[in-house]
């Protein structure tokens, strides 16, 4: 697998793992450049392992989403604390993203990324897979708010209604633009992939914001909700709530 990519920290030690069948994990604050390049690595190098390679482009876009949006909801919750806001009242979340939008850039995904580590608030991304199948899990340490819940789950039953992310685009025009839109996405690139869309779920688990991707290799791939992940909802494994998107 030497052409998988060049310039990858820690390269040789996520082959070894990836290529011995075990669980690669990482622990992160904010998503920066070398991390990128090791998300896309392990992505590279599972696929490859598998023979499915061709689903790099995809995976490697819906995981990079979660990734974004577990290190911003962090520093998010950190941004509010500073500025004396209540990210659970209406009123001042809204004051508060108001004064996100104009702010945020570069410099402030790293600098409250670091304040997010000072607080202790991590994003961790797990890469778990055998022949049969590949599931991703990216974890952050803040809560889903209410709001955002309704909010997603909205966007996305009005994604599944679309056939792909071209006709979404066509069909929404301008509204597309600015935010809300990165779940929507992915969700409609793993159908492009005729990957089953109840296998992309966002869910709460125990305070912490939950993102998982599963996909398939093999007919014998057991999703965590079961031999029919269509099914689960009416049994729940105790602890985690997830957002029904899927109807
Ligand atoms: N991991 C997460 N933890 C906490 N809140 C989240 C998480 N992921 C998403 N959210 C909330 O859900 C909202 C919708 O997410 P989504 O990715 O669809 O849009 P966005 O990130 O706001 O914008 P875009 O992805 O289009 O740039 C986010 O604005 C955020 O408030
Ligand atoms: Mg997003």
């Amino acid at each position: 697998m030497e052409d998988l990519a060049v310039d990858v920290k820690d390269r040789e030690r996520i082959l070894d793992a990836v290529n011995a069948g075990k669980r690669v994990k990482f622990v992160t604050y904010s998503l920066t450049d070398t991390m990128e390049r090791q998300l896309d690595f392990v992505v590279a190098a599972i696929l490859k392992k598998y023979n499915h390679s061709k689903l790099q482009s995809t995976l490697y876009s819906c995981l990079k989403e979660l990734v974004v949006n577990a290190t911003k909801a962090n520093a998010k919750r950190v941004y509010f604390e500073e500025l004396g806001l209540d990210i659970a009242n209406p009123d001042q979340y809204r004051q508060g993203m108001e004064s996100l939008k104009s702010n945020l850039s570069e410099s402030w995904i790293k600098k409250y990324g670091e304040l997010a580590r000072r607080a202790g608030l991590e994003s961790s991304i797990s890469f778990d897979h055998n022949p049969h199948g590949l599931r991703i899990i990216v974890l952050n340490d803040t809560d889903l708010l209410g709001a955002d819940e309704s909010r997603i789950r909205e966007k996305l039953s009005e994604g599944m209604s679309y056939e792909d992310l071209l006709s979404f685009y066509m069909a929404n025009g301008d509204q597309t633009e600015g935010e809300g839109m990165g779940l929507v996405m992915n969700l409609l690139l793993l159908k492009g992939e005729e990957i089953d869309p109840a296998l992309f779920r966002i869910g709460n688990l125990d305070g912490k914001t939950m993102g998982r991707i599963e996909i398939p290799f093999s007919e014998k791939f057991q999703s965590v909700r079961g031999t029919d992940p269509r099914g689960w909802k009416e049994r729940p494994p105790q602890g985690e709530i997830e957002l029904d998107f899927t109807k």
